[in-house]
């Protein structure tokens, strides 16, 4: 087993989950980044953090599915012989309006952005529980605290990372575990610049700070969750959003 700490960033090659990965591997841990279909994307990453003396490799699967989510698993426990780290950040959104929304679309989303969550911390627990470390990071998103016209689906999967990870973070947390969710606001990255624009406008407009959020500053709080010195602090929810809960 090497001494080098170990993290799984699901959606890790691609926005916000390409700021974690990049923020995690030059902090000195090995990020393996799961990417579902853009292959291009996570070896471009992988490349240039490798150039700059990162260590990173990247690992194919659908968080949607649970079979990828223990093979990804035990790809990374045989190439590395540990997972410290799991920050669960896949995710995906298919907005419109309740009326408009099919069953699919329901389920589109909740099985990526919940049941996703559940298949990988299964697939990582009985590793951790055995070292009796380990930190879960579940990015989340101001949306499940607050709602939004056209996220029905969204929404709930991300209102339900919260209760999946308080009601987790109970169940490890004398075991050196701590479960931690971090909920972002609109952060520029390809998501956001799907809302179309007169929506944004008026969506910047109503965040206090002013601006949208940068990937890395949601990055930064996911290294602080993990950080060793944070034991102390689970099943909490860590907001960057430029204020937007207030
Ligand atoms: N408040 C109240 N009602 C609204 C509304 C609003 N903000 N926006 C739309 N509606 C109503 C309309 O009035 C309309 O109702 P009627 O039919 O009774 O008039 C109905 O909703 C449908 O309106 P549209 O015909 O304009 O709707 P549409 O189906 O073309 O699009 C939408 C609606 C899907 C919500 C679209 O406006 C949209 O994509 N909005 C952006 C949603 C958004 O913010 N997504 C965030 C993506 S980023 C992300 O998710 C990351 C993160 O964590 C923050």
């Amino acid at each position: 087993m090497t001494d080098q700490k170990v993290a799984i960033v699901t959606g890790g090659a691609r926005g916000i989950g390409a700021a974690i990965t990049t923020g995690l591997a030059r902090s000195g841990v090995h990020v393996a980044a799961g990417y579902s279909s853009n292959s291009r994307a996570a070896e471009e990453l992988a490349g240039k953090l490798s150039a700059e003396g990162c260590s990173v490799s990247v690992h194919q699967g659908n968080v949607g599915v649970p079979e990828d989510c223990q093979r990804v698993v035990e790809e990374v426990l045989a190439d590395r012989g540990r997972v410290d780290h799991l920050v669960n950040n896949a995710g995906v959104t298919v907005d419109k309006t309740m009326r408009k929304m099919t069953v699919d679309d329901w389920h589109a989303v909740l099985r990526i952005n919940l049941s996703g969550a559940f298949y990988m911390s299964k697939a990582v627990l009985e590793h951790m529980l055995e070292r009796g470390s380990g930190r879960i990071v579940n990015i989340s998103s101001v949306i499940g605290q607050t709602g939004n016209v056209g996220q029905v689906n969204y929404a709930a999967s991300k209102s339900g990372l919260f209760g999946m990870s308080q009601s987790l973070a109970r169940e490890v947390a004398r075991k050196g575990i701590t479960v931690n969710c971090v909920a972002p606001g609109y952060v520029e990255t390809e998501m956001v610049a799907a809302v179309p624009e007169n929506v944004l406008e008026k969506i910047i407009a109503g965040i206090p700070v002013g601006r949208l959020g940068q990937a890395h500053e949601i990055a930064r709080a996911v290294q602080f969750l993990v950080d060793d010195e944070a034991g102390y602090i689970t099943g909490s929810v860590v907001s960057v959003n430029g204020g937007m809960d207030m």
